[in-house]
């Protein structure tokens, strides 16, 4: 056993640091199910623990890789032989909930699934959601800034968190659990670790921001004929449904017609095709008004031809059924032999014309790749995943397309996944030289041995 291992043992004890098969036999990364490759998992069970790993990784310059539910999905936890992950799996623990003042106290290895369920269990709801849930913990959607589907009426997580606490890569432990909004005394030095992924400092622990549960729902599925009527419609149903509109999930047709088609679990709620399909949801305080309202302006959108068509859940089951289209991937991994994912941002008015640059660019790469395209249009956020039925695309190929068309535009190269090691080089696209100096400046003041999570997001 090295010295290291057996250093990390004395601080947390033989259950706490898994090596060999142990290791291996987790997979990589959310891409890549090849075994994990690492000298060891930690697994600390206390801030105190956190912090004296990181001391002594510090002194030796040990890499360490942060590592919560593994559901990222820009390579963040991509690991080498001689890295060290550091798993919040023992730091699970649901601390304390305010219900007065909305606010739940967590350690960063919770899952959001719980950390939902126990707001809802006292009447309170923590709006953050997207399909990892039942895996994504809250230190890892904290340093991702996760989105997901209601970023346009809640925020990302960065908007959901009052307090933090993060150990430092030479072991300091920044406390700041603050459980109240308003805190102007100086520098938000929590905001910094908000998209960090883990480069800058490990999240122990956090206090969120919760709101009243919401008591009515009203989810539709609704068809339009043009992307026009797609934009117009979201004005339409902002003015008509205002704080009320929580989601508003558009579905290119190519990729509404896979997830209900023959190797998609879910079916259609249609009778024919239509060029797009928006989920939209609206949340509220009053069962009897809230659906009369919802039903009452989309009539009135169909009434206007707004709108093609519409279907309404009328229970949860349907609700689910509904949801299960957006979120389904199922049919993608059964169609395709490879698919590629990307997550960009970019005007809402240009969103057409872009994915039809796309569309037509994609050819000179491949003649059968298929774009399918989705994603929370309200937030200026797309994902497009290319599907290919031949292995031997270059993903740079394909990268190249999508992110050179994006530029014209002024587009993100990642709106809410990061950028982990899979868009670093592209990064520059989308900041510019001062900036990204900038980003190196704070990296080498907090981590200047360059042990946490060395070559995420740039190479110092
Ligand atoms: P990991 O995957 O374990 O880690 C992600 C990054 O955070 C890595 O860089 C890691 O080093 C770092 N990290 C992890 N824990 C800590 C910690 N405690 N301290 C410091 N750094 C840490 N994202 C969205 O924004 N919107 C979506 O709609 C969305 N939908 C998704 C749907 C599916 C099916 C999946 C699989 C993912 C989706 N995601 C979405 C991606 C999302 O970024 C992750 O699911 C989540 O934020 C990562 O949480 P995790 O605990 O799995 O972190
Ligand atoms: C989503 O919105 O479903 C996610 O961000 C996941 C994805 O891009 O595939
Ligand atoms: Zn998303």
């Amino acid at each position: 056993m090295s010295d290291l291992i057996a250093s990390l043992k004395n601080i947390l004890g033989e259950q706490g640091v898994l090596t060999g098969e142990d290791v291996r036999s987790r997979a990589s990364t959310y891409w890549d199910r090849g075994p994990m490759r690492a000298k060891a998992i930690l697994r600390p069970g206390s801030t105190e623990e956190v912090s004296a790993c990181l001391r002594l990784c510090h002194s030796l310059g040990q890499p360490v890789i942060p590592l919560g539910g593994n559901t990222g999905l820009a390579e963040g936890t991509a690991s080498q032989d001689d890295d060290v992950m550091l798993s919040l799996e023992r730091m699970r623990d649901i601390e304390s909930i305010d219900v007065v003042g909305q606010a739940m106290a967590v350690q960063a290895g919770a899952v959001l699934q719980v950390v939902q369920e126990h707001a809802n269990e006292h009447g309170l709801r923590f709006p953050v959601d997207f399909g990892a849930r039942g895996s994504c913990t809250i230190g890892g959607m904290v340093a991702t800034n996760a989105g997901g589907f209601n970023v346009m009426r809640h925020g990302m997580m960065r908007q959901r968190l009052l307090g933090l606490e993060v150990v430092l890569a030479d072991g300091r432990v920044l406390s700041s659990m603050t459980s109240y909004l308003k805190n102007n005394t100086g520098y938000d030095l929590k905001q910094l670790f908000a998209g960090s992924e883990g480069t800058l400092g490990v999240v122990t622990r956090a206090v969120l921001r919760l709101n009243e549960q919401p008591v009515a729902d009203a989810t539709a599925m609704v068809a339009l004929a043009s992307f026009e009527q797609v934009v117009a419609f979201l004005r339409f149903l902002d003015s008509a449904l205002g704080d009320h509109l929580c989601a508003y999930e558009v579905m290119w047709s190519d990729f509404f017609e896979l997830n209900t088609g023959p190797h998609a679990d879910s079916k259609s709620p249609f009778s024919q095709t239509y060029p797009f399909v928006v989920l939209v949801e609206a949340q509220g305080n009053d069962q009897v008004l809230l659906p009369q309202l919802f039903e009452k302006t989309l009539e009135q959108a169909f009434m206007q031809d707004s709108i093609t068509d519409a279907v309404v859940a009328g229970s949860e089951a349907e609700r689910a059924a509904l949801w299960g289209i957006r979120e389904g991937t199922e049919a993608e991994d059964r169609f395709f032999r490879k698919t590629i994912g990307f997550d960009v941002s970019l005007p809402i008015s240009s969103m057409n014309t872009y994915v039809e640059k796309v569309q037509s660019r994609l050819k000179s790469v491949s003649e059968s790749a298929v774009l399918l395209v989705f994603g929370h249009l309200a937030d200026g956020n797309l994902h497009l995943t290319v599907g290919l039925h031949e292995e031997d695309v270059p993903r740079e190929a394909v990268e190249q397309v999508i992110y050179s068309t994006l530029q014209a535009f002024g587009g993100s190269v990642s709106a809410e996944h990061g950028i982990g090691l899979e868009k670093r080089e592209y990064l520059h696209m989308s900041r510019n030289p001062e900036e990204l100096s900038l980003m190196r400046q704070i990296k080498q003041t907090l981590d200047p041995a360059n042990i946490l999570n060395p070559g995420k997001i740039f190479i110092v």
